[in-house]
């Protein structure tokens, strides 16, 4: 099965840190156009082209570019997400190694469309070795004319900023990114007012993940009509994939919007790893829906993947054969998020804590069918009062696994039914601290 290279096409090509490379390529030749274009000109095309984020959501994003354009204000800003945090996921790191240029172009593109004048990339803390290849090809750039002052000779400025993460994982949720790049702790801010009003500095700011950023040059480059000719009428383009956990050739996949789940894992990945049988697939990432393994005959496009109860988000796919537990699965996802939950609203931090005490509970043998409606309770609070998308999704494992692996649940409500726990004795589970 052939991958659609259109993100990574100058993986391994180019010098990442070389603008003059980048040109030879045709790079910047899309923000050459987009600056003989006026603001509007500049979304509609972005519109005509369907583009949707790639960091989570999938919000399209001539509509971001629109809030910003239509705010009043003469300082506006262009946030490239770069924070990359969610478990398992490392495609923007690959974008960000092989193809600096790429989003850097992307995010002039967008500058111009709003009049912003600086843009920032929000690096996430453990990408700080990325740092010096992101700076030579912004300095490189610069040099090329391609940034900075008077871009092309067109009157047009735009700059770009670098800054560490702080090495939280809702530092990557948009305005938690705002406050810690303003030096503050990053926490997430009450909306509205939303970005695009009063987003970095309290200024209209344009944030977008680093892939969708990579998706604005070929766009400009090659037209609307030819990004639509790719995917699905409502997803159109090409999505990075990151396939991990029990796979045989797991990596970061470039394919159109709308392949088949059930090919990605057993044509383009080889398969489950020893050959052994697929117990759950989680989509998304760690906040991602967990199926089973008759449910993966599914298309992976932003609406398809929403419509079966989950979600596309980042592109993450989480292989799990049946070596593992999923109670084990999801309670080591409930771990994580409280550990991650920044506790400024009591629905995250207290209910994510005790949905972590639950599943715990359940895994020693301890739980109750009771315990599964207290479960369904609090993630329903969770969903519905949490203040970010942290504490929205926190639960979304848990439920989606009580809906898949009923019967799962109910053999460790009498724990010495679970074939992975009954090997192991239990003694595992009755390590965990509640
Ligand atoms: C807790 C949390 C963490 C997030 N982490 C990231 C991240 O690492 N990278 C990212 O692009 N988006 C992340 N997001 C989503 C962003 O808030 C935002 O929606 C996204 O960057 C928008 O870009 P897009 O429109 O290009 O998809 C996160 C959201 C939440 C709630
Ligand atoms: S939902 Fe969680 S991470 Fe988000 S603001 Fe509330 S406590 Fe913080």
């Amino acid at each position: 099965m052939e991958e659609t290279i259109v993100l990574l096409r100058n993986k391994g090509k180019i010098d990442p840190k070389s603008a003059a490379d980048y040109v030879k390529t045709g790079g910047y030749e899309a923000l050459r156009k987009a600056l003989s274009m006026n603001g509007a000109e500049i979304i509609e095309e972005l519109k005509q082209a369907g583009l949707r984020g790639r960091g989570g959501a999938g919000f399209p994003t001539y509509r971001k570019l629109q809030f910003a354009y239509d705010a009043p204000g003469d300082v506006k800003y262009i946030v490239c997400n770069a924070d990359e945090g969610e478990p398992g996921t490392n495609k923007d790191r690959i974008l960000l190694s092989t193809d600096p240029c790429a989003i850097l172009e992307g995010m002039a593109i967008a500058g111009k469309a709003v009049n912003a004048h600086v843009g920032f990339i929000y690096l996430r803390a453990e990408y700080t070795y990325l740092m010096p290849i992101l700076e030579a090809a912004i300095a490189s750039s610069i040099e090329e004319g391609c940034l900075g002052e008077n871009i092309f000779g067109s009157g047009f400025d735009f700059t770009v900023k670098l800054r560490s993460g702080a090495g939280a994982y809702v530092c990557g949720e948009e305005t938690a990114l705002f406050e810690s790049i303003e030096g503050k702790r990053g926490e997430p801010r009450f909306r509205p007012p939303f970005p695009g009003i009063k987003g970095l500095f309290g200024k209209p700011t344009v944030l977008n993940n680093v892939e969708t950023l990579a998706n604005i040059a070929p766009i400009f480059r090659n037209g609307a009509e030819w990004y639509r000719s790719l995917g699905t009428e409502n997803s159109p383009g090409t999505k990075l994939f990151t396939v991990c956990g029990n796979v045989k050739h797991r990596g970061v996949y470039e394919f159109q919007m709308g392949i088949n789940l059930k090919e990605l894992i057993y044509e383009v990945c080889g398969g489950i790893e020893d050959d052994r049988k697929l117990l759950a697939v989680q989509t998304g990432g760690a906040s991602g829906a967990i199926i089973n393994a008759e449910q993966i005959d599914m298309t992976l496009d932003i609406d398809s993947v929403s419509a079966s109860g989950g979600r596309l988000g980042c592109g993450t796919i989480l292989v799990i054969d049946d070596r593992n537990c999923i109670i084990d699965i999801v309670r080591n996802n409930l771990d994580f998020f409280r550990d991650e939950s920044c506790g400024k609203c009591t629905p995250c931090r207290e209910g994510g804590t005790r949905l972590y005490q639950l599943i715990s509970k359940i895994a020693k043998g301890q739980g109750s069918v009771r315990d599964l409606d207290t479960i369904q309770d609090l993630a329903e609070t969770m969903r519905l009062t949490a203040l970010c998308g942290l504490g929205h999704s926190t639960a979304v494992p848990v439920t989606s696994s009580i809906q898949n692996f009923y019967f799962e649940y109910l053999s460790h409500i009498d724990r010495d039914h679970c074939p992975v726990c009954s090997q192991t004795g239990g003694e595992y589970y009755d390590s965990f601290e509640d």
